[in-house]
């Protein structure tokens, strides 16, 4: 077992990496308007959890000594050349792969003088490229932009226990700034000067915008198309059928919204460590079913903590009109949601009804079942990869997923 029985702090494996992030992003930000700086700025002044980088980082650390593109007998391109008697496919065993300071063609790629010029150099953590910190960066850009545009479509006055910035700016400046903070992040991400990654982080920013659409879709706030049940429901033949495509509904939304970002963040730092399809993928499938987890989560808080202890409104689903896994779930038991989901619970006393089903059904333990099998989904992507501290914390994240309470 990687771990020897350690807890591993990230926050202090990853030192002054993860610490330079909000200063580094300011500089990212400047602009020859005050009033634009204070409002792209405000969202890094409340520090949030910056949950996002510190994965980015730490999947870069740990993919730092698996296999590398161009070591031949590791690539899947190249795998025809590959000795046939290893018998058990691809085998990390740590000794195949070669330090980032080793690799030639990648690192040579990616490091572009000019544009890497005003990267910070850090010394802490020797494994992790400049592009990969920049990376990180751009990821937390990107989830601090749809913030932003998240507070004006939720009309919602409190982000990180401080005035959200449409409260505090106005609808237009918040948005304004959120798409400001997108153009700098994708100038940033252009000059990491790979093709591959500027791909995957602007199919982000669509998954995002495709995953708030489907949420929104089949909220109360969207009451005027009643069209999206039946696109989704199809020709159902039962409430069992109803359950199942409700709840893919809810899950391909989930992976747009929360998922995409950091699963194509991890698959992304992987590419500029130069790793290997099969490692990339590994790291793509740790960030998916991780954000999976996390926002599974994140909904069952959403009924069992209290709003002081979750620092913000609790029930704020049922209130929206959105029926997430627990609902769906109480509702194989209790057919009685059906009508309540139909009309997004905006019915008097719908929202109170709701939470009763919720409670007397196992929705609760079995979205925490669900969340948990997702976690160790995540874990099992990356188990392949050498042993090292940053493996041994990116595993130990699954649990704290899984026993937050905010
Ligand atoms: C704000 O992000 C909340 C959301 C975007 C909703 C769901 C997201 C999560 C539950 C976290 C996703 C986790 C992974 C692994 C991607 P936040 O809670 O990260 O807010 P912060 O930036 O203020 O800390
Ligand atoms: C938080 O969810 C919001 C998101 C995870 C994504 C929101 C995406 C958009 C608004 C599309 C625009 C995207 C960009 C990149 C500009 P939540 O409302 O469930 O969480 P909360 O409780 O933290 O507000
Ligand atoms: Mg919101
Ligand atoms: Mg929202």
């Amino acid at each position: 077992h990687p771990t020897g029985g350690s807890v591993i702090n990230p926050r202090e494996l990853l030192g002054n990496d993860l610490k330079v992030l909000t200063e580094n992003i300011r500089k990212l930000l400047g602009s020859g308007h005050p009033v634009l700086n204070t409002i792209s700025n405000y969202y890094f002044q409340q520090q949030g959890k910056h949950i996002r980088p510190l994965i980015v980082l730490l999947m870069s650390q740990a993919t730092s000594l698996a296999p590398k593109q161009g070591d031949g007998r590791w690539t899947l391109d190249e795998g025809v050349n590959a000795p046939i008697s290893s018998g058990g496919g691809i085998h990390f065993d740590g000794t195949g792969g070669v330090g980032h300071g080793s690799k030639k063609e990648g690192a040579s790629r990616l490091t572009d003088e000019e544009a890497m010029s005003d990267l910070v150099s850090t010394d802490s953590a020797p494994a992790i490229l400049p592009t990969q910190k920049r990376l990180a960066e751009i990821t937390e850009m990107i989830h601090t932009a749809s913030l932003l545009h998240d507070d004006v479509i939720d009309v919602s006055d409190v982000r990180r226990a401080q005035a959200s910035a449409n409260a505090e700016f106005g609808n237009k400046m918040a948005i304004l700034a959120g798409d400001f903070l997108l153009a700098r992040a994708s100038i940033a991400l252009a000059r990491l000067r790979n093709v591959e990654v500027v791909e995957l982080l602007a199919t982000v920013i669509s998954n995002l915008v495709e995953g708030e659409f489907m949420q929104l879709r089949n909220s109360a706030i969207d009451n005027g198309d009643k069209g999206w049940l039946a696109n989704v429901l199809g020709t159902r033949a039962s409430r069992n059928d109803e359950v199942n495509a409700r709840f893919e509904y809810y899950m391909e939304k989930t992976y747009l919204k929360t998922a995409s970002l950091i699963a194509k963040s991890c698959r992304a730092a992987a590419v500029l460590g130069g790793c290997t399809a099969d490692v990339a993928e590994a790291a793509y499938n740790y960030g998916k079913n991780l954000g999976l987890a996390f926002q599974l989560v994140d909904d069952m808080l959403d009924f069992v903590v209290t709003a002081d202890e979750f620092g913000k409104p609790v029930n704020a689903d049922l209130k929206l009109g959105l029926a997430t896994a627990p609902v769906l779930y109480a509702a194989e038991k209790y057919p009685q949601l059906f009508p309540l989901m139909e009309r997004k619970f905006e019915g008097k006393g719908d929202v109170e009804e709701a939470l009763k089903y919720v409670f007397e059904s196992d929705g609760i333990p079995m979205t925490k079942a669900l969340a948990i099998s997702y976690c160790q989904e995540a874990v099992r992507s990356i188990s392949h990869l050498p042993d090292s501290p940053a493996k041994t914390a990116l595993i130990q994240l699954t649990n704290s997923v899984i026993t937050r309470k905010k």
